[in-house]
């Protein structure tokens, strides 16, 4: 228990999102798609808008891109970019099921007056492995974003990049173990990371809140903070009791047909920095 609660400020986003009008699970690349599960588009549809809604009733503005048919994964926008001080740095997805989302996230920002749109020259999954927390970038490594995509992301934005090896294939992106609450606040679920990442990760967030095992099994990490109100899954209960201690205001969101796609809130989140 904290002995005082911390004062927990807003502030306002800027989001892309991309509605799920094509969104299934017809292939298998992480272990929680299973292309032999039905999926329900209209309830992934409802889900998302809801998402949608939240994000504007709370005050952040939302930015769409068009779904492109045939790409059932792009709706998880989080992946499409790292976006910093108005730089788009691109996508390059690790598996070809996803490489021409590439292309329609680079069209986006070209046509959005991007000062400065860069395609990733390394196996880079966007935000789902970069997150930004107190002036660096936390970058994940180990299923899908390269070690050499780090230092391509810590050069284009001029910040230092600090490198966490991911080793259980179900958390594959660094978003979906590590949330980021406030400027320099996270909450994380240890086993997700190899010893190494975890010392860093302790020298670095030594006040962080750590998720238990079943927290992180309903993607209680895959949460959408904007330094006050956190969005997470209706099912990660424990954790909201957790983070309402630490003076946020948790907001469950049901987005269960989405996570047949392996991902939750923040995978369908891209946060846009303006320059
Ligand atoms: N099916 C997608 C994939 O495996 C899910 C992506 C989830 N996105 C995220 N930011 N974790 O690539």
């Amino acid at each position: 228990m904290l002995t005082q609660t911390p004062e927990r400020h807003a502030r306002p986003r800027r989001y892309l999102m991309c509605r799920p009008t094509h969104y299934t699970v017809d292939y298998a690349i992480n272990p929680w798609m299973d292309p032999t599960q039905p999926t329900d588009t209209a309830l992934a549809l409802h889900q998302w808008e809801e998402l949608y809604r939240t994000y504007r009733r709370l005050g952040h503005t939302v930015e769409l891109i068009d779904p492109v048919p045939g790409l059932p994964d792009m709706v998880y926008a989080a992946n499409g970019a790292t976006v910093l001080d108005g730089r788009a740095l691109v996508a390059t997805f690790r598996y070809p099921e996803r490489a021409a989302e590439s292309e329609a996230y680079q069209a986006w920002f070209r046509a959005h007056g991007y000062r400065e749109v860069h395609r990733a020259g390394h196996v880079n999954e966007g935000e789902g492995d970069h997150l930004l927390v107190g002036g660096r970038v936390l970058a994940g490594t180990g299923f899908r974003t390269s070690r050499a995509a780090h230092a391509e992301a810590g050069e284009l934005f001029g910040v230092p990049v600090v490198s966490l090896t991911l080793v259980d294939p179900r958390f594959y992106h660094l978003d979906t173990a590590l949330t980021v609450l406030a400027d320099d606040h996270v909450m994380y679920y240890p086993e997700a990371f190899d010893a190494d990442s975890r010392s860093v990760l302790r020298a670095l967030h030594p006040d962080a809140i750590l998720a238990d095992r079943a927290d992180a099994e309903v993607f209680g990490l895959n949460a959408v903070s904007d330094g006050l109100r956190v969005l997470l899954p209706t099912a990660a209960k424990n954790l909201a009791g957790r983070l309402a201690e630490h003076g946020y205001q948790p907001v469950p969101v049901d987005v269960s047909e989405l996570l047949k796609g392996g991902g939750g809130a923040k995978c369908c989140t891209l946060e846009l920095r303006p320059a």
